[in-house]
């Protein structure tokens, strides 16, 4: 099944969301197969953000994200990548919609709460950035006859 990289970042870990940013995910039927707190480096933050590399903020948003400590976590589920990114609501935390993560606990453009890899392929490239092989527990949950049909499942 599909998984995607969600980063709490800093600002969520000061604002004590850890909890209720991930009771969401835990809600909705996405399947936790790793988490750890840690902290970004400069050679880490420069590949993940190098789409951004040329934006005037980039300095600001690696310093934000070093800041403090991150969550990083691991959903699976199917079409895991585009559900979590349509969760977490746009970039800028004041206009996104209510009932998504941003749109219910951010105002911000750059303290914005969370990260969420925008495709499959993006997902799997931070992926590897930031967890080893033992840190992946591709644990059985046993509620997912319950969460997608037969047909889904196969
Ligand atoms: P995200 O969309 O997850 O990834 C890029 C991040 O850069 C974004 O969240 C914000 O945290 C930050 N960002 C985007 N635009 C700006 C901006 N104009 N000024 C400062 N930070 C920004």
């Amino acid at each position: 099944m599909e998984k995607t990289v969600v980063l709490i970042k800093p600002d969520g870990v000061q604002r004590a969301l850890i909890g209720k940013i991930t009771e969401r995910f835990e809600q909705k039927g996405l399947h936790l197969v790793a988490m750890k707190m840690m902290a970004l480096d400069d050679a880490t933050l420069d590949v993940w953000y190098a789409h951004h590399s040329d934006k005037p903020f980039f300095p600001a948003l690696k310093s934000y994200m070093k800041s403090y400590p991150i969550i990083a976590m691991l959903w699976e589920g199917i079409d895991a990548a585009e559900t979590v990114r349509t969760m977490i609501g746009i970039t800028l935390g004041r206009k996104a919609a209510p009932g998504t993560v941003r749109g219910d606990f951010a105002m911000s453009q750059q303290y914005n709460l969370i990260h969420a890899s925008e495709s499959k392929e993006a997902a799997e490239k931070e992926a590897g950035l930031i967890f080893s092989d033992k840190e992946i527990f591709p644990w059985k949950k046993l509620d997912l006859t319950q969460i997608y049909s037969e047909e889904e499942l196969q």
